[in-house]
Parts: C-alpha cells; sequence; structure tokens
C-alpha cells in the first residue's frame, strides 16, 4: 500500500459536498482524515476553516492540509497568510505535482465549483505522492517569509 498520511481537512459550504466524499475516499485508502468541518451546506466563512487546518498543520497534528471552497482561491489566500503554510492551488496533475515538487506545499486547495470528485481525487493522490526537490528551491522558499525586498 502507498504511504499512509494525517490528513486535515477543511471546507466552507462551496466545498462541504467535495470535502464529504474526499474524507471518505482518503480513509479508504487508508489515510488518517481529520474533519475541521463545515459539516452543512449553511453558509459560513472560509477562513475559520483555513485556520483550524492551518494551525493543525503548523503543530504538526496533520501531515498535510486539504482545504475545500468554491474555486479554491480564498482558501489558498487565507493560508498562505500562515508563517508556516505554503498552500498551492491545484487544478490538474501538474499544478497539484509541482506545488509538492518546486514549493514544498503542505497544504492544498481545491475548487469544487470547478473540478470534480475524480480529479481532485487524482490531484491529492499526486500531491500526496510527489517529494520536495529541495536544492535551488530551498533558497526560493527561504525567501518566502521575508518581508523585504531581496537581492535577486
Ligand atoms: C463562497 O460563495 C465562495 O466565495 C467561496 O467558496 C470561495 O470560492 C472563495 O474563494
Amino acid at each position: 500500500m502507498a504511504r499512509s498520511f494525517i490528513l486535515a481537512l477543511g471546507a466552507d459550504h462551496g466545498g462541504v459536498a467535495l470535502k464529504s466524499r474526499l474524507a471518505a475516499a482518503l480513509v479508504e485508502a487508508g489515510h488518517e482524515v481529520q474533519d475541521y468541518g463545515t459539516d452543512s451546506p449553511a453558509s459560513v466563512d472560509y477562513p475559520d476553516f483555513a485556520h483550524a487546518v492551518c494551525t493543525a498543520v503548523e503543530e504538526k497534528r496533520a501531515d498535510f492540509g486539504i482545504l475545500v471552497c468554491g474555486t479554491g482561491i480564498g482558501m489558498s489566500i487565507a493560508a498562505n497568510r500562515r508563517q508556516g503554510i505554503r498552500c498551492g492551488l491545484a487544478h490538474d496533475a501538474t499544478t497539484a505535482r509541482l506545488t509538492r515538487a518546486h514549493n514544498d506545499a503542505n497544504v492544498l486547495a481545491l475548487g469544487a465549483r470547478i473540478i470534480g470528485e475524480e480529479v481532485a481525487l487524482d490531484i491529492i493522490h499526486i500531491f500526496l505522492s510527489t517529494q520536495f526537490e529541495g536544492g535551488r528551491h530551498e533558497r526560493r522558499l527561504a525567501k518566502l517569509n521575508q518581508a523585504t525586498e531581496t537581492t535577486p
């Protein structure tokens, strides 16, 4: 069996239905899933759920976070405000692979209005099975949290 992970999942009302289906599939695949809500289609604010998942990742209670909203954009913006988070918004296999290989993403954002369940599961599978390449990308990651301009 492929390696299994502890995954923190979160969604707003735009992503809750897809999150539920993904959670079931991920448990079926042998992963441990922590579900940080939301749990219903009632309207909520995506940053609340992004921050709950990011805290779990930053505190190492989860290996990776997976955030789902309508587009994935709001979730990724919220997650990338966090110092310890690199959130990649992925719509396909290539963005899923490269956000791990180049950005060492520890949170994945998905758009439930943009992709379907099968594509989402392919993205998650690729995201979880791709290693960070290190090398020149280490230097770039080190500059991400610098508040001032750095020399190119
Ligand atoms: C909610 O209507 C929607 O704005 C949200 O799910 C997300 O797409 C935001 O980026």
